[in-house]
Order: structure tokens, then C-alpha cells, then sequence
């Protein structure tokens, strides 16, 4: 059985009652919640830490029935667990016994046994809870007696009750139901209805201890199980949800379900027949326009199924969902197929007469899709899916499209004359449906599409192999990507300005970018641009000028990259283009990452993956990518946990070669924090996969490596790394990441001078020919701090480190908010005998961070000072703080001597040298200051 989940504020509840029948006074609580939920779970739970407290725990729990429920069937269980904990002895208690076992009536009426109940239940020591299951099968005695513990006196009594009942279609007839609604009894009891589980809560439950499941499975059952656990447990056991399209449900639960509709009348029936052919939901109006039930016939027959909770309001009161979307999908399997068919046909009839009659503004078109498609009737399911693909397209609902143009690739060759039906050709209905797969994140599909469309098309179609050319650089084929590129713009080339050939020669400028040869870039981005403004195109200005932005940024032109891409963003918007719109937010993030305006950097990725969520595409590429920029500049800015949050999220269960980025980011964080074999696996699901040598992912990559070897003692490992790195980046423009990997070299070189002084100075020498001596970088505070870092450790290297000079490194670091670097400086600098201080600061932060290479590196050397690293106020010592605190009791120094059992010439001393340290010469001072400094709060 998986862990107990949730249900933190139940058991809190249950928790207070507790304590307070312990303080004798007694308490009834009632769990509600509908079957399957977790009462019983719950209760069990609770019994157990109960229990475990030292208070008695009685269960017992009423029956279903078929016919006549036994009187007082829980009462006998309780009294036989009684008399096996207890023993018979007890007067009540025997008397009771005789009067159910022989039917004496010297108890003369109800009154009486309950009387007899409650002394006998406050015979027992200790505080006792009761636990009835199930109340909503209780005979009437057994809820009169409920009733009589509930409403008595409760002082004195160490007595909680506990009843679990169904709350989901408990009618109004029933007994229960009466005594729920009785003013005086819900008066003395408290009441909690179990919600269904969260997304989360669902996880964990799922979670069977090899690992937690796939989040897209963790979905599909939130959505078939609503939340229930037992639902949920049942459909991942019968592997119901393996397949996406198809819920396979399992006979059990099916009659389980049908269970419920046992003694509906025909009418009610017939109304959740329809409901179920609707859909999950239905407006009332269609119901009523198709149930073919006359209006006072219907309005009965609705309150039946309300009653009964098999519908409830949907989100509005003109909508109507089925209680739960299980017993939808068992209604609608066993209606028969004749009947089905007459009533999709005639829902499609009615929207199509009256679109109104949908759910919701605007999809009535694919409501009726669906209709059709169900009746069997294909020329109308293929204009229909068609008409509603392209509406949802223009509401960005990208998942919804793909489903209605895959089902219009479908019908296509079963319809005569599909083209003249469906108002549209082939090549185009291929194209749309790689597009909107594309947005729903199913890029394998995307791209089988494209290219059916490409080879279909058969004339010359640049607009298709740009679209091709670009689903295959997102799949992270960037060389074939690139291939495409050009035929597409060999196509275009002498023909006149358009949005085609504005669009494709952005992608070769981006293309470049990447590459790391950035004044190419730069240069056919603004002829991008050119023929974008020629042709009228403003989709396409605004994705050049993206391009465009970029390259100024790379090139150190941060503020014209800026204002570049700022418009990018306003045009992507007005053009409603969302690609650019996220690729802009991304660039800029990029581009003020580089420039060192973290803080920036970070809220404009945030930004775009907020656009990206609330346009429902958190799935893709593009959103993929944003995560990746909002985590690398979040670790930079020392926010670990929100960047591992944002990162694995944005991973989702994405193929390494289309996560190639935030699989890196992640393993630069794990190798920080010190988790080098997850870093490692991380980097071994990426290995190999082409990147057409963009220096944004070799340099971290040979970064990330390095720093994995180094962190495992394997300083040969990470130099040749370094190495490697250096040697792949050789030809490129893209001088900070070439920076960032000397600096991890040059440590390397440092820390083996201490072994092999000679081969270590090589190195040295080599890594600054090649690494930044020999192409000095366009200044920006970042490499100009890296310069000094490389200074740093190159002077380490040649034993001649100063406290100096990492005190500057240091600061330099903390002036870029670059709080885990910083601290890296701090350490050396008290390595270099820069003193206490450092070594604190470097401490404080590493232990924040969570680095725990760093934190160990510091504590070696605060062991070797002999310094103590526990971070107390003002640099006191234990003893120390010991003092100041009985001095903020008012103690003088006599007192304290006593107190802390010292001479008074010691406390004395203690008293002067926290003085200095505070920087205080009174008692009266020292306290003003402990307080203002909340040092004892
Ligand atoms: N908090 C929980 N943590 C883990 N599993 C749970 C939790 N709550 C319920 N479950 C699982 O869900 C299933 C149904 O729970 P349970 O039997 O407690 O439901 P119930 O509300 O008592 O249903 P019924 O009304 O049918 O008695 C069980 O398999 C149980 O283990
Ligand atoms: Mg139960």
C-alpha cells in the first residue's frame, strides 16, 4: 500500500479533538466525502496515532443492506470488542449484553440502552474514541444513538466520536439525511468533507517507490479520477490509462458505477443517456431540446439525477456535468448503439440549427465535430473537423486543433470529393496539422506531417520547407535544419521581396547565431529586415528585428539589442504571433543574462513562460526553452531551489535531444551542489547529440564536465576536458564562454601545482595563449570579472596567491549579484590568510546555497584555522553569547559569574570583549543593540 497522502487539515482536526476530550470534554466529528474518497484511510490513520497517544480506540461500522438494515448493528460489534478489551465486568455493559442477547426488557426503550452506552463508555480510563463507518447505511436506532452521544452533555466526558458517511448522493428522504439537517445536533458536531486529491496528492499516491510517475500519466488520471483515490487506483492497476486516446475501463469499476443507477426511474435515466451522449458537460438547453422528454417530465427527471448527484451544475447554472466522469463513460458504453447514433445526429442537427445551444462560446464547432463524427456521418465530420481545427487554431487551442485536423486526415479518403467538402486541399489540412502538433508539443508528429506535405506538394514550396526546416531545428537536427534552410532560400533567391523570403533569411541569420558567428549574423538578420519592411510584412519584421536583437547582444550591444527585441515583442504581440513572441521574451533574457542584468534577465524569461502558460503551451520547445534561461540566470542570482523548481518542470518528459538546455542547466546545478552522479547521468543522456557547435552549448558542457571531474579528484579528467572545450570553441566569436571555461581551467592548473608544479605552468601558459590572451573580449563586467578570476588563479598557480586580490574577486562577484561565485572567492581569500571573516562569509553562503562541495572545502579550512564556522551574532563566541544573553536579563557581572559558574574576573573579561565586538560600552547599549538586532527572538 503507497504512503498515506494529504489530508493534513482533516487530521489536524481530529488531532484538536482529541486533546480536547482529553481535557474531558467530549466531541463528534463527521467525515463526509463520497466512496472511494479516503474516510476510511483516514480514519484509520487516525485510530493509529490515537492509539499510539495512549487513548482507546473502538471501531465498528454499519453494514450495507439489501432490505431491513439489522437495529443497532455497530452497537453489537462494539460491545463484543468492548468485552474482549475490557473484560465483562463492567455493570453497563453487562446489562446491555443481557438485553440484546436474551431481548429482556428491564431496558425499557431506546432512552435506556443508550444510557446504558454512554456509562459504559465512561467507565473506561483512558480518553476513548469511537469510530462508526459508514453512516449512511446506520439503521434508524443506530442514528438515534449517534444522535443521543452527539447532543449530551459533553463536560466530563473524555468521549470523541467519529462517523464516516458518503456525502455524494445521499437523498432527501433518506435518515441521514434528517438527522444531518436537525439544527441541534450540527450545533454540537463539527463536520470536514474529504476533497479530492490534488495533482500533487495524485503523484505521491502514484508514487509505488521506483520512482514518480510520468507526469503525463499523472494527468490523464487526474482527469479520469477526478481526484479519487480508489478511481485512481483502479484505472492505474487495470492499466486503463496507457493509452492517451482510449480509456480502457475495467469491468469491476464499470459495475460499480452502474451500481449507482439502480432504482432510477426511465426518465432519469434517459436524461443521463443523453447527458452522456453530450459529453462531460451539456448545456441545459440542449439537453432539453434533444432529451424529447416533455418540460415537466424532464424538470423531474433532472431533479432525480441532481438528487442523486449523478449530475450536478456545472459551472454556471445553464450547464450540467455528470457527478463523475467515470459514470459518463459507464453510461454511455452501455447505451446501445442505435440509440447513440440517433442522438449524436441529432445534437449535431441542433448546433448546427443553433450554435448557441453549445458550451461555450466558439465551440460549437467542434462539439458538432464530434457529433458527426460519432453518428457515423463523414462528409459532415470532415468539414466540420476542419472548420473547427481552424477555429481552434485562432483561440490557440493547439491540442483541440490537432485532434480535429488529425481526425479530418482520417476521413479525408473516405469522403467523395474530400477537397470540395472540406473547403480546403490536402497539402494545406497537412500543414495545419503539423502546425497545431507542433504547438501541442508532439513534435514527431509535426514533422511526419510536414514532410508528407512537402513531398505532396510536389512544385516548389519554400514557405513548406521553412516550416520543415524549422520543426527540425526545434528537434535539435540543426545541421539537416540548416540544409533546408538554404534550399528553401536558393528557391526564393532573385525573387522579390516577401513574407517567405524575410522569414527564411531570419532563420539562416539565427542560424549563424548559433554557430557563435555573430557579425554574420547581424548582417543578413538586417537584410531580413529589409525585405521583412519592403514586402509589408510586419509578422516577419518583427521576427527579423528578433534576430537582429540577438545578434547586437551577442556583439555587445546590449542597449540596441535591447530596444530591438523590445519591438519584436510589441510586433509579435499586435501580430498575435506567439513563436516570436516567446523566442523574443527569450532572446532578451539571453542577451541581459550576457550583459549581467541578471535580475532582468530572469523576470523577462519568467515573463515569456507566463505568456507561454497562460496560452496553454507550457509543453513546447519554445517554453522549454524560456525555463532554461529562467533557471541558468536564477542559479547565477543563487536562487537554487526556484531554478531546480522551474528546470525539471520545464524537462517535463521531453527527449533528451529536445531538452539538450535545461538538462545541462539542471547538471551545472546538481555538480554545484554536489550531486556529481545525477550530473553525470544527466550529462550522459545528452552526450553525442549534434549541436552544429553552438558555443551556448559546448562551453557549458566542457564547463559542466571539468567541474564534474574536479569535484571527484580527477584533476588530469577535467584538465584535458578544459582542453577539449577550449579547442572546440577555438574558432568562435563567443568569448565569455571561452572565458568561463579558462577560468575552471586555470583552477584546475592551480590545484595540481601543488603536486606537479612544471606541468601545471604549461598548462597554465597554454590555456592563457589560447583562452584569452592571445583575442582579448569585448569588455562587459562579466568578462572583465572573469579576467580578474583568471588572474586570480593564475597567481594561485604560481604560489603566489593573495587575500588581496580574491577580496577584489570577491567583490567583484557580490557587485554582479553573484552570490555562489562570490563565495568560491571567499574561500581562497581566507585560504591566502584573508582572514576569519571571509571565511564565515564564504560559509554562510555555501550553506545557504546548498553547496555542499563548497561547504565541505570551507569546513577543511575552518578546521585547519582552527576557526569555529557556527554563525553567531557580532563574531561572539559560545561562551560569549552565553553572557550577552544573561546580560540582556539584566544580570550584572557578579550574577553571570554565578550563573555561568566562572570567576568574576573571567565574566568580567567576556563582558569587556563583547562589548568591543558589538562595538557597545554599556550594559544599557549592549541590550538596545541585541534587541534592535533581534539577536534572542
Ligand atoms: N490519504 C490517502 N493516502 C493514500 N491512499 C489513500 C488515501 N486515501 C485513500 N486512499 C486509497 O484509496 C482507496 C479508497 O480509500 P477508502 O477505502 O479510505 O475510501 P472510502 O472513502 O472509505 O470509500 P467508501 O465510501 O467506499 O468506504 C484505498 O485503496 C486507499 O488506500
Ligand atoms: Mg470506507
Amino acid at each position: 500500500m503507497p504512503g498515506f497522502v494529504g489530508r493534513a487539515a482533516e487530521m489536524k482536526l481530529l488531532d484538536r479533538c482529541l486533546a480536547e476530550v482529553r481535557e474531558r470534554t467530549a466531541r463528534t466529528v463527521l467525515i463526509g466525502g463520497d466512496a472511494g474518497i479516503g474516510k476510511t484511510r483516514l480514519l484509520g490513520r487516525f485510530a493509529a496515532t490515537a492509539h499510539e497517544s495512549g487513548a482507546h480506540v473502538l471501531t465498528a461500522a454499519c453494514e450495507e443492506h439489501f432490505g431491513d438494515p439489522m437495529p443497532y448493528g455497530p452497537l453489537l460489534e462494539i460491545l463484543e470488542v468492548f468485552g474482549r478489551d475490557f473484560g465483562e465486568d463492567d455493570e453497563a455493559y453487562r446489562r446491555l449484553v443481557d438485553f440484546f442477547d436474551r431481548r429482556d426488557d428491564h431496558l425499557s426503550g431506546p432512552q435506556q440502552v443508550f444510557v446504558h452506552v454512554r456509562r459504559m463508555l465512561q467507565h473506561v480510563e483512558a480518553p476513548l474514541v469511537l469510530i462508526i463507518e459508514d453512516l449512511h447505511w446506520a439503521d434508524p436506532s443506530t442514528l438515534d444513538l449517534v444522535r443521543h452521544l452527539a447532543q449530551c452533555r459533553p463536560e466530563q466526558r473524555r468521549l470523541l466520536l467519529v462517523c464516516s458517511y458518503r456525502s455524494g448522493g445521499l437523498a432527501r428522504t433518506e435518515p441521514l439525511w434528517q438527522l444531518l439537517a436537525g439544527a441541534n445536533f450540527t450545533r454540537r458536531v463539527e463536520r470536514a468533507e474529504l476533497e479530492p486529491f490534488t495533482l500533487t496528492e495524485l503523484e505521491e499516491l502514484l508514487d509505488t517507490g521506483s520512482g514518480p510517475p510520468r507526469p503525463a500519466l499523472v494527468e490523464r488520471c487526474l482527469t479520469w479520477s477526478e481526484g479519487n483515490p480508489f478511481y485512481a487506483e483502479q484505472l492505474i492497476a487495470a492499466g486503463a490509462l496507457d493509452h492517451p486516446e482510449n480509456l480502457l475501463l475495467p469491468a469491476d469499476l464499470q459495475s460499480v458505477l452502474l451500481a449507482r443507477l439502480s432504482g432510477l426511474g426511465d426518465d432519469a435515466l434517459r436524461v443521463l443517456r443523453v447527458a452522456a451522449v453530450a459529453g462531460r458537460a451539456t448545456s441545459r438547453r440542449l439537453l432539453r431540446r434533444v432529451s424529447g422528454l416533455e418540460a415537466y417530465g424532464l424538470g423531474a427527471a433532472v431533479q432525480e439525477c441532481f438528487d442523486r448527484q449523478m449530475l450536478v451544475t456545472g459551472r454556471d447554472e445553464e450547464t450540467y456535468r455528470f457527478g463523475h466522469a467515470l459514470l459518463r463513460e459507464a453510461v454511455y458504453r452501455t447505451t446501445v448503439r442505435d440509440i447513440r447514433v440517433d442522438l449524436h445526429t441529432a445534437m449535431a442537427r441542433a448546433l448546427a440549427d443553433d450554435p448557441s445551444l453549445s458550451l461555450t462560446e466558439g465551440s460549437a464547432a467542434a462539439e458538432m465535430a464530434g457529433h458527426w463524427y460519432q453518428a457515423g456521418r463523414r462528409p459532415e465530420a470532415l468539414a466540420a473537423a476542419v472548420r473547427a481545427g481552424e477555429q481552434a487554431m485562432r483561440t490557440y487551442a493547439f491540442t483541440s486543433a490537432a485532434v480535429q485536423f488529425e481526425r479530418a486526415l482520417q476521413l479525408w479518403p473516405r469522403v467523395a470529393e474530400p477537397e470540395r467538402t472540406a473547403g480546403l486541399s490536402h497539402v494545406r489540412l497537412l500543414a495545419d496539422a503539423a502546425e497545431s502538433a507542433r504547438w501541442s508539443g508532439d513534435t514527431g508528429r509535426a514533422m511526419a506531417r510536414i514532410e508528407a506535405a512537402v513531398a505532396e506538394a510536389g512544385e516548389e514550396r519554400p514557405d513548406l520547407l521553412e516550416r520543415q526546416a524549422n520543426y527540425l531545428w526545434e528537434t535539435g537536427s540543426r545541421r539537416e535544419a540548416g540544409r533546408v534552410y538554404r534550399e528553401a532560400a536558393g528557391m526564393l533567391d532573385g525573387r522579390p521581396a516577401s513574407a517567405v523570403k524575410a522569414r527564411v533569411l531570419a532563420a539562416i541569420a539565427l542560424a549563424r547565431l548559433h554557430a557563435g558567428r555573430y557579425a554574420d549574423g547581424k548582417e543578413v538578420a538586417d537584410a531580413a529586415m529589409r525585405v521583412a519592411v519592403e514586402a509589408g510584412a510586419r509578422a516577419e519584421e518583427g521576427r527579423a528585428r528578433n534576430v537582429a536583437g540577438l545578434a547586437r547582444g551577442m556583439l555587445g550591444q546590449v542597449t540596441d539589442g535591447v530596444e530591438l527585441l523590445r519591438a519584436a515583442i510589441t510586433l509579435a504581440r499586435q501580430e498575435n504571433h506567439i513563436e516570436d513572441l516567446l523566442r523574443a521574451y527569450a532572446n532578451l533574457g539571453l542577451i541581459l543574462e550576457n550583459a549581467g542584468d541578471l535580475r532582468e534577465a530572469a523576470d523577462a524569461a519568467m515573463a515569456g513562460l507566463a505568456e507561454a502558460r497562460r496560452l496553454d503551451i507550457g509543453a513546447t520547445t519554445q517554453a522549454m526553452i524560456l525555463a532554461n534561461n529562467a533557471g541558468v540566470a536564477l542559479i547565477m542570482l543563487g536562487e537554487w531551489d526556484e531554478a531546480e523548481r522551474i528546470l525539471t518542470e520545464g524537462l517535463l518528459d521531453r527527449p533528451p535531444a529536445e531538452s539538450v538546455y535545461p538538462r545541462l542547466t539542471l547538471a551545472e546545478l546538481r555538480t554545484a551542489r554536489g550531486s556529481f552522479d545525477r550530473a553525470r547521468e544527466l550529462l550522459a543522456s545528452i552526450e553525442g547529440l549534434e549541436l552544429n557547435g553552438d558555443p551556448r552549448f559546448l562551453g557549458p558542457l566542457h564547463t559542466i564536465r571539468a567541474l564534474v571531474a574536479l569535484g571527484r579528484g580527477d584533476l588530469p579528467e577535467a584538465q584535458r576536458e578544459v582542453a577539449r572545450g577550449v579547442a572546440a570553441l577555438r574558432d568562435g566569436e563567443n568569448s565569455l564562454e571561452r572565458l568561463r571555461l579558462c577560468a575552471v581551467g586555470l583552477r584546475c592548473a592551480a590545484d595540481q601545482a601543488v603536486t606537479d608544479r612544471a606541468a601545471a605552468m604549461r598548462f597554465g601558459d597554454e590555456l592563457a595563449r589560447e583562452g584569452f590572451e592571445a583575442r582579448p573580449p569585448e569588455s562587459t563586467p562579466e568578462t572583465d570579472q572573469l579576467l580578474l578570476v583568471c588572474r586570480a588563479e593564475r597567481q594561485r598557480l604560481r604560489g603566489a596567491g593573495t587575500a588581496v586580490l580574491w577580496g577584489q574577486v570577491a567583490d567583484g562577484w557580490t557587485g554582479l549579484r553573484r552570490p555562489y561565485e562570490a563565495a568560491y572567492a571567499r574561500w581562497r581569500q581566507a585560504a591566502a590568510g584573508g582572514g576569519r571573516e571571509a571565511l564565515l562569509a564564504a560559509h554562510r553562503e555555501a550553506v545557504r546555497l546548498g553547496a555542499g562541495p563548497l561547504v565541505a572545502d570551507v569546513a577543511r579550512l575552518g578546521r585547519r584555522f582552527g576557526i569555529d564556522l557556527a554563525d553567531r551574532p557580532y563574531g561572539l563566541t559560545e561562551a560569549e553569547l552565553e553572557t550577552l544573553r544573561l546580560l540582556c536579563q539584566g544580570l550584572d557581572a557578579a550574577g553571570i559569574a554565578r550563573t555561568r559558574r566562572v570567576t568574576p574576573r573571567t565574566a568580567q573579561t567576556q563582558i569587556h570583549r563583547l562589548y568591543q565586538k558589538m562595538g557597545v560600552h554599556t550594559q544599557a547599549q549592549a541590550m538596545a543593540k541585541a534587541r534592535a538586532d533581534g539577536v534572542f527572538t
